[in-house]
């Protein structure tokens, strides 16, 4: 008995492709739908230190003083003790966006002012860092600025010095390079000599931003996004667009223009959570609208603006504009759309050609509202589409279904979104692994004349929804790779989707999970980054049906699988996920083509453990690894290996 399990157990090893092999056919000559060059794409809000902080590349916190505490960030020293003063002086009428600037005294001796930077400065040796500062001499005064950046025990690692000339306001600049690299680094500007002097936006910038734009964003997190080759760029938001109550909300309009002139207001998440309180989290706007846009451009991605619909965030205050109040809320929208596709001699045409880009950003999608529900909404938005269209018919107007991927308001909103033939619905799921594995056939049902899917934002949650214990883990981002074998089979219908949020920095974060993590050097793509990638890496044009037994695969076993054409490399894609903890065998017949050649590509994610994560020390750990597979015939056997997410590419 015993000799004949053990020859049994033998010729199973010697055999694994065809003992208990799945058999799955696709159809490659039968293709169902086109898939959007937009369908993978990115989720972009200043979140979790996202923009200020994160993306966007300045080092110093507070620079122009108008934090709530207008010295916040800063800590100043003197020597000797009482020689001089700093004083937060307030020009309110002449200068209402930005009215706040510090008027310095010193009598002989030197008065330091100390910025701490976001949770540290990362500084790296050998690279350029341009200091500038706008300034005004008083009369007869003589100050200079001593400009030193230090690491993080206080220590020189490069300095320059500046001597504003003159009364008037004026912008100086000096660059220096830093001797040493350290992630907790900070700004000391010292003032010497005897007098007065006014100073404001007092900043420091790398120089290794992307594409060397000067004031630009954080090269390693744009190329992290560059990477994923997103279809399009959702941004500002997210809960951000709508505001804590109306007077904080996103206004794309103060986001423009010369960066001195941008009005500075709180960041929502700033005391959004108890549990994660960041009083020092404030939106700057340095990266406001045309840096958008610009990203979009640089990314290859459709810009997809949120704009607000006249609601504040129905989870905090629920403002709402009264309905015969919202002319200034929709010309907002119509003069963005002037701003980025307009002539340049119209009026927002012109502010973006007079910023640096005359040529039009080619802007398709709107989208009015965030995360809101109820009658208040669909009114709104009723009102919000009209207007677009009557001016610009070909603009496509996106239309949200709430917080929650079912329920009551998401009932009542599809109901009337279908009745207004709508043309694409955002959605929100934030749910648990089990139900992202759950609901792979969530869109075999919807209407596939209705209106398209926005599936823009969704994580799966390890522990519950914005829990701060949640992971980025392997059981969530494989859980993902499953549901979204649903979205792809089903690209009919689904046209555009977004994992969210984007971006955390380690030390600042309000929400978890993200798609990226960073520090004030590092940056790192999680496992659910990487799912991502393979999905937008490897998106196709035409999904055709991939079969077990005839059924599309949505779970059995826990495979779950998707097939896609390529018809620019002409070759057949397959996406499979293994969410059982068994290794398996599938035969995949592709019928419909003569021949496959001899040798494909395969690339696998496999973790051991659910629990799996990359961290900043080890960042590529459970990342894509690709290898050769070989072919015969029209038949491709693809070992998944337990708990893994396996793309095949061979050509036809
Ligand atoms: O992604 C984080 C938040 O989740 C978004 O701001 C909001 O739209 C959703 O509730």
């Amino acid at each position: 008995m015993k000799h004949i399990q053990t020859l049994l157990a033998a010729v199973a090893f010697a055999l694994p492709c065809t003992l208990g092999a799945q058999n799955l056919v696709v159809k490659a000559n039968a293709p169902i739908a086109d898939i959007q060059p937009t369908m993978y794409g990115i989720f972009f809000e200043d979140i979790n230190f996202g923009a200020d902080g994160g993306i966007y590349a300045e080092l110093v916190k507070n620079r122009s003083f108008e934090f709530y505490k207008p010295l916040m960030g800063w800590t100043t020293a003197m020597a000797p003790e009482g020689v001089g003063s700093v004083l937060i002086n307030n020009r309110e009428d002449a200068q209402s966006a930005n009215p706040r600037y510090a008027a310095i005294k010193v009598n002989g001796g030197q008065l330091s002012m100390v910025n701490e930077g976001f949770r540290g400065m990362g500084i790296k040796a050998n690279l350029d860092y341009h200091f500038s500062v706008w300034a005004r001499q008083k009369e007869q005064s003589n100050l200079s600025l001593v400009v030193e950046l230090k690491n993080a025990k206080g220590e020189v690692v490069g300095s320059t010095t500046v001597t504003p000339q003159g009364t008037e306001w004026k912008k100086y600049t000096a660059s220096f390079k830093s001797s040493q690299t350290d992630a907790k680094g900070q700004l000391s500007v010292t003032f010497k000599g005897q007098g007065a002097m006014d100073v404001d936006m007092v900043s420091l910038f790398p120089g290794d931003t992307w594409k060397n734009r000067p004031g630009g964003l954080r090269a390693d997190l744009v190329q992290l996004l560059a990477d994923l080759k997103p279809g399009f760029l959702r941004f500002p938001g997210g809960c951000i667009v709508e505001g804590h109550d109306l007077s904080v909300r996103y206004q794309w309009k103060k986001t423009v223009g010369p960066i001195e002139e941008r009005e500075m207001i709180v960041n929502r998440w700033n005391t959004e959570f108890a549990h994660r309180l960041t009083p020092d989290y404030y939106q700057t706007f340095g990266l406001g609208y045309y840096e958008y846009f610009l990203l979009s451009e640089d990314l290859g991605a459709e810009p997809l603006p949120i704009m607000n619909c006249g609601m504040a965030c129905q989870f905090n205050t629920g403002e709402v504009v009264p309905m015969d109040q919202l002319d200034p809320y929709i010309q907002d929208v119509l003069d963005l759309i002037e701003f980025a596709n307009g002539d340049v001699t119209t009026q927002w045409g012109k502010l973006r050609a007079d910023m640096g880009h005359p040529a039009p950003f080619n802007l398709k999608y709107v989208g009015v509202g965030n995360e809101q529900w109820g009658t208040q909404y669909i009114e709104r938005f009723v009102v919000f589409e009209k207007a677009i269209k009557a001016k610009y018919p070909n603009i496509i107007v996106v239309t949200g279904s709430g917080p929650f991927p079912d329920g009551a308001d998401f009932d009542y909103a599809w109901g009337e979104l279908k009745k207004m033939n709508a043309e694409i619905v955002d959605e929100h799921y934030y749910r648990s692994p089990q139900w992202f594995r759950d609901n792979a056939t969530r869109y075999d049902s919807y209407d596939r004349k209705g209106p398209k899917v926005f599936a823009g934002e969704y994580a799966a949650q390890s522990v519950a929804i914005a829990s701060p214990d949640n992971k980025n883990n392997w059981d969530c981002a494989l859980s993902e790779a499953a549901f979204m074998t649903g979205l792809e089979r089903n690209a009919e219908v689904v046209t555009l989707t977004s994992y969210a949020p984007l971006f955390a920095h380690v030390e600042a974060w309000q929400w978890t999970p993200d798609m990226i993590w960073f520090d004030n050097l590092r940056s790192m793509g999680t496992v659910n980054y990487y799912v991502q990638k393979m999905y937008s890496n490897n998106a196709g044009h035409q999904v055709v049906p991939m079969l077990l037994d005839g059924k599309a695969i949505t779970g059995q076993e826990g495979l779950y699988a998707t097939a896609a054409l390529d018809k620019e490399t002409n070759e057949v894609i397959l996406k499979l996920v293994n969410t059982s903890n068994q290794s398996k065998t599938t035969n995949v017949a592709v019928e419909g083509v003569k021949k496959l050649a001899s040798r494909g590509k395969q690339i696998v994610m496999q973790a051991d453990s659910k629990d799996a994560m990359n961290t900043l020390d080890e960042p590529t750990k459970i990342s894509p690894v690709e290898s050769v597979i070989k072919v015969s015939g029209n038949k491709v056997n693809v070992t998944l290996q337990p708990m893994s997410f396996t793309v095949v590419r061979v050509k036809k």
